[in-house]
């Protein structure tokens, strides 16, 4: 297995391009099940998620060809086309390896009136339920059962008839769910308290470049007019808001000052909001953001929450940016109960961070220092290049396959703006 080795203390200066953002293509991917003419997506990042997920839908017969494949290239052009799906199941092998297959239950009960799909099974931050996934499927017409880890779908009659439903808490990808099946359903479908994260404004978009008909985008009320069917587009895939605030802290710890490409301030307020909070400057610029550290790191409280609340995503890359930031600091993770497997590591670094149940209490130190850590997701993975590229010495930061699930070329990116980087194998 890689592992990345970072010699600290080098102040970051320059310009990172963003890619496209991971988890909107992972719910774009899926609607090339609700049409039998191609869809081509631009600015997909190159990840071992999207390729676990091409191979996910290729099961399935729909055929994938990419284009932009140069070697210097950041993204790729990606082709999809299901004229004709030729399974409706997916298996446990596939599901248990990336969690977002998932996303396959609503499109393909659009499509072809019936899916099974294994149950996704636990998962490193937390427990991770898909009962709201089933129950708004349910509530737009569905027939749910469950055998054997697997749960089957149906649509009586062929079509989904559409209906009503009320998110009891916000979720994302129930929400993609949901507005993947409603789009082909047979009547109206309304969507309250549903989740507004940026991603789910670009679904909304791509299928209605798909000739869907929905009302509400970008807002907690959602109502889809189904069609009876969808064509084919060409969409480019929205920047990856949490790249972005990811480099954004890495440049902050390092007192650097860098220019963050195609990154969208209006999507990522609440992380701009955070580190203004923590001393950082922050603007938007022609290119996209411009963000410098110049003074001291100060203290910041805040709790995660649902879109526009600070992201769970970016939780762990500021815990990390505020362990060098004078004062104490208050974090409370609301949405995931088991999102601290950082804090050992960051510990391990000389970081003063203590928790009690979903929150965080971290002490500013005047030093970190590097160590050899590794860490079981892949934010959790990020704050540990964050803390390394600040921290005295050299860091080697094992288990590298959690950051290739989600950053376009790390590596790379970070050497584009002055770290000292490398990747080696074995480990
Ligand atoms: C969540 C994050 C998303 C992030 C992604 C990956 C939120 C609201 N969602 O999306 O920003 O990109 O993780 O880290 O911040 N839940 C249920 N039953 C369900 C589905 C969810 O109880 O069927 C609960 C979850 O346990 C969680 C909350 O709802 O507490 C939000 O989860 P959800 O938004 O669905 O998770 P993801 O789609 O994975």
């Amino acid at each position: 297995m890689d592992k990345i080795i970072i010699t600290g203390g080098k102040r970051l200066s320059g310009t990172i391009p963003i890619s496209g953002a991971k988890n909107s293509a992972l719910t774009l991917l899926p609607c090339a099940l609700l049409t039998d003419e191609p869809l081509t997506l631009r600015n997909l990042p190159r990840l071992a998620d999207i390729d676990g997920f091409q191979h996910l839908l290729n099961q399935f017969g729909v055929s994938t060809t990419i284009a932009g494949n140069r070697p210097g290239d950041f993204g790729r052009v990606m082709t999809l086309e299901a004229p004709r799906i030729t399974s409706s199941v997916a298996p446990y092998e596939l599901v248990r390896k990336m969690r977002a297959s998932i996303l396959v239950l609503g499109p393909m009960l659009a499509r072809m009136g019936e899916a099974t799909v294994s149950l996704p099974g636990g998962c490193a931050i937390g427990n991770r339920p898909i009962d709201l996934h089933l129950k708004v499927l349910e509530a737009l017409g569905a027939e749910i059962e469950m055998a054997a880890g697997y749960v089957r779908a149906r649509a009586p009659d062929g079509g989904l008839p559409g209906g009503r439903y009320s998110f009891p808490v916000v979720s994302v990808g129930a929400t993609e769910n949901a507005l993947m099946a409603a789009v082909l359903a047979s009547g109206k479908s309304t969507l309250h308290n549903a989740a507004r994260e940026p991603e789910i404004v670009d679904l909304c978009k791509l299928l209605v470049a798909m000739g869907a008909q929905i009302e509400g985008i970008g807002t907690s009320d959602i109502t889809i007019h189904g069609v009876p069917r969808l064509h084919g587009a060409t969409y480019r895939v929205m920047s990856d808001r949490i790249e972005a605030g990811s480099y954004a802290c890495a440049a902050a710890i390092t007192g650097g000052e860098i220019t963050l490409q195609h990154a969208v301030i209006e999507e990522m307020e609440a992380t701009v909001q955070a580190l203004r909070d923590a001393g950082v400057t922050v603007e938007p610029v022609k290119e996209g953001i411009h963000v410098a550290a110049d003074g001291p790191l100060r203290a910041v409280n805040l709790s995660t929450a649902p879109y526009p609340g600070f992201a769970t995503d970016m939780q762990a890359q500021l815990m990390a940016l505020l362990c060098r930031a004078e004062g104490t600091s208050v974090l409370n993770e609301t949405i995931f109960e088991n999102r601290y497997m950082h804090v050992p590591e960051l510990g391990r670094m000389g970081a003063n961070i203590e928790t009690s149940g979903r929150t965080a209490i971290v002490q500013g130190v005047a030093q970190l220092t590097g160590a050899e850590v590794m860490a079981t997701d892949l934010r959790a993975s990020m704050s540990l290049v964050i803390a390394g590229l600040a921290a005295e010495g050299e860091t080697q930061v094992h288990r590298l396959y959690h950051l290739d699930r989600g950053y376009e070329r790390l590596e790379e990116k970070l050497a584009l703006v002055g770290a000292q980087v490398e990747r080696v194998g074995g480990d």
